[in-house]
């Protein structure tokens, strides 16, 4: 079988010191001159739509204990904790380096800040004990992923498996997770592992987003924005690493069978901009006249392209 397992580990411990080359959404939004945020009217940071957005769906009075994996230069968080102060706060990155961005950009924050250094993979179940909301923004991309896996393993019984192989077995089994459309196809492991790994922990809240292979533009913009959606998680070549996009039905069994609600929905939903004229012109031209419509025309696609999932169980409250 030649099936590959991608891991993008060592390129985070070891290589990484800028993520100047992977654009994140927070990224963009954080520079209120970028042209994204000023042609579209976008008044404020990403963390700051974001906490608006899910402080809407509960409150966040209820959250003591806030833990970010992956949180990179740490400016979702910098927004997050200038809007309440909270009485714990974790950061987890396998980056020593962007750790230690994080460290910088939170240094003057109010509130009890513990950084940790490794593969959230590996995180120990008592590091989650008590965290009331748990956030992995463009985070789960990263994990690993199992490419080029033929659908009929899954017929074979684990006991003849390799430790990779029945650990995909068991997820499709424990999970109910659809059988593959296609005859040969790709797993977004780590991600399922991860998500599992908090689920299982019983955190109340839980908010995950990331580029997904399932996108679809409904409502008013359908026939405008385009955005392709393979139902098999995609290959993103970045530098030192690849990272891939998420079938986010899979996490959704996963949620579902712990016993959580589930609103699943594209980043638009909290990241809302104005169908000018003009951004109406760049969307249906051909072909994009300027550098700066095309930068524009990207990041619109990407507010389709991108998904969040927002978990909660009442059930697992600490109150
Ligand atoms: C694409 S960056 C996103 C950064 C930030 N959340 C944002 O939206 O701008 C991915 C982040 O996840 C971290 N990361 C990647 N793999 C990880 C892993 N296995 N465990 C913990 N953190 C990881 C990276 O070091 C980085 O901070």
């Amino acid at each position: 079988m030649n099936f590959t397992v991608h891991s993008s580990a060592a390129y985070h411990r070891q290589e990484l010191r800028t993520l100047g080359w992977e654009t994140t959404l927070c990224n963009i939004l954080a520079d209120c001159h970028n042209p994204c945020r000023t042609t579209l009217d976008i008044k404020k940071s990403y963390g700051n739509l974001l906490f608006d957005y899910l402080d809407g769906l509960f409150s966040f009075e209820r959250i003591n204990h806030l833990l970010e994996v992956g949180g990179g230069y740490g400016w979702l968080m910098r927004d997050f904790m200038s809007r309440k102060s909270f009485a714990k706060v974790t950061m987890i990155d396998i980056c020593p380096h962007l750790l230690d961005q994080q460290r910088y950009a939170l240094k003057s924050l109010p509130g009890s800040l513990s950084f940790r250094e490794e593969n959230f993979i590996d995180t120990p179940p008592t590091v989650l004990e008590d965290v009331d909301l748990a956030v992995l923004n463009e985070n789960i991309g990263d994990y690993p992923t199992i490419t080029n896996l033929p659908r009929d393993f899954l017929l074979d019984s684990p006991a003849k498996l390799s430790p990779s192989l029945r650990s995909v077995w068991k997820f499709f089994n424990k999970y109910g997770l659809p059988e593959p459309l296609h005859p040969v196809f790709h797993i977004n492991i780590g991600a399922l592992m991860a998500l599992e790994k908090l689920c299982s922990a019983q955190i109340p809240r839980i908010f995950l987003s990331e580029h997904s292979c399932e996108a679809a533009v409904t409502g008013p913009y359908r026939n405008l924005i385009s955005v392709s959606a393979s139902d098999n998680p995609e290959c993103i070549i970045l530098k030192g690493h690849d990272e891939f996009t998420i079938q986010f039905s899979h996490l959704e069994k996963i949620g579902h069978y712990h016993g959580y609600k589930i609103i699943r929905g594209p980043v638009a939903d909290y990241i809302p901009f104005e169908m000018t004229p003009r951004l109406r012109a760049i969307m249906k031209a051909p072909s994009p006249w300027r550098d700066e419509d095309e930068i524009i025309r990207y990041f619109i696609e990407d507010l389709y392209k991108y998904e969040y999932l927002l978990l909660s169980n009442e059930r697992h409250e600490s109150e």
